[in-house]
C-alpha cells in the first residue's frame, strides 16, 4: 500500500488530518500529491509535510493511483468535470469525502465506469479518533476496499456498510454525533456553572468525564446500558437525574432528532446531485 500514490484533491481540513495520519504511519510523503486552490495551504502542507503539492487537481490524477476527493460537496461536480477525462486515462481507484454525494453522481461527472469508495468521516478525525463508515460499488475488488479502507485507517475506526443508503442513517449517527455530545457537554458547564461551580472546573470536569466515559464504554465488555446501571445506586443522585431525562423523553427526542438529520442528509443528497 505504501508504493501507491495517494493524491488529495482538496487540502482543507480532512485532508490535512489524513496526510497527517499517514505520515505517522510512516507513509512516504514523496508518494503524496495534493492540490488545492489556496496556495497558503500547499506550502503549509509542502513545507510542513514534505509532500508534493500543485494547484492542477489534473497534475495530482496523473500521479495518483487513489484519489481522494476532499473538497465541499457543492464544489464536486466541477471538480469532478475538470479532471474526468484525466480520471478515463489514468483510472485511478476513488475515494470520495464528500458528504451526501452519491456514487452514480460522481460516476457520471467522472465519465462513467468508475470504481469509488464512499465515506462518511467526522471531525474526531483531526485528533485520529474518527469514525469512518464506507461503501463501495459493486464492481470493486477485496483488494481496492483494503486499500481504500487502509488510507482511511490513519484517522480511526473505519467501517463498511451493505447500501449507500446507509450511509444517511451513518451521518445521522457519527457524522453529525459530535455536535449531539458537544451540546450534552455544553449543557452540563452551564447548569454547572449555574449552581455554583466556576466556569473552567465546569468545563475540564466535564471533558474529563466525557473523554472517561467513553473510554470505559470502549474498553469494558458491557453495553452502556449495562455502564449505566452500575452506577445508578438505588435511591441516589444518579437515579434523581437519569429519571429527570426519562420522565421528559430524552430517548424520543434522540430519535427524533436522527430521524430529521437522515431525512436531511437524503435532501442534501438529491441538491449536490442537481448542482
Ligand atoms: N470535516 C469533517 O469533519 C468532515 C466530515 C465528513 C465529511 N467531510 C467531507 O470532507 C470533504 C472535505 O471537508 P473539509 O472539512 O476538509 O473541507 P475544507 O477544509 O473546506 O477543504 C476543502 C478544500 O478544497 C479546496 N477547494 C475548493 N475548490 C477547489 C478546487 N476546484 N480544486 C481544488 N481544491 C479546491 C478548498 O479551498 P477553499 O477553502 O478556498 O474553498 C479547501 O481548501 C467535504 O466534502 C466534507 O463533506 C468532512
Amino acid at each position: 500500500m505504501k508504493q501507491q500514490t495517494l493524491g488529495f484533491i482538496g487540502a482543507g481540513n480532512m485532508a490535512s488530518s489524513l496526510i497527517a495520519g499517514l505520515l505517522a504511519d510512516a507513509y512516504p510523503p514523496a508518494n503524496i500529491w495534493a492540490s488545492d486552490v489556496e496556495g497558503d495551504k500547499l506550502r503549509h502542507l509542502a513545507n510542513h509535510f514534505g509532500i508534493q503539492t500543485t494547484s492542477d487537481n489534473r497534475q495530482v490524477v496523473e500521479h495518483a493511483q487513489i484519489l481522494v476527493l476532499a473538497v465541499k460537496p457543492q464544489m464536486l461536480k466541477e471538480v469532478a468535470g475538470g479532471i474526468a477525462d484525466s480520471v478515463q486515462k489514468h483510472k485511478p481507484l476513488i475515494i470520495s469525502l464528500a458528504a451526501g454525494v452519491l456514487e452514480a453522481d460522481i460516476d457520471q461527472w467522472l465519465g462513467g465506469g468508475i470504481d469509488i469508495v464512499r465515506c462518511m468521516p467526522n471531525t474526531p478525525a483531526l485528533v485520529k479518533t474518527g469514525a469512518t463508515a464506507m461503501h463501495g460499488v459493486a464492481s470493486l475488488s477485496s483488494e481496492q476496499r483494503s486499500r481504500a479502507e487502509a488510507v482511511l485507517r490513519a484517522v480511526g475506526l473505519t467501517v463498511w456498510v451493505d447500501s449507500e443508503e446507509l450511509l444517511d442513517v451513518v451521518t445521522a449517527l457519527s457524522g453529525s454525533g459530535p455536535a449531539y455530545f458537544f451540546l450534552f457537554m455544553e449543557a452540563m458547564e452551564e447548569a454547572a456553572v449555574a449552581l455554583g461551580l466556576n466556569a473552567e472546573t465546569a468545563r475540564l470536569l466535564t471533558q474529563q468525564t466525557a473523554l472517561g466515559s467513553a473510554r470505559l464504554a470502549m474498553e469494558s465488555e458491557e453495553s452502556p446500558a449495562e455502564l449505566r446501571r452500575r452506577v445508578t445506586s438505588p435511591g441516589g443522585t444518579t437515579e434523581k437525574a437519569i429519571g429527570v431525562f426519562e420522565a421528559s423523553g430524552l430517548r424520543n427526542l434522540i430519535s427524533e432528532a436522527m430521524t430529521a438529520a437522515r431525512q436531511r442528509a437524503g435532501e442534501l443528497a438529491k441538491q449536490w446531485g442537481n448542482v
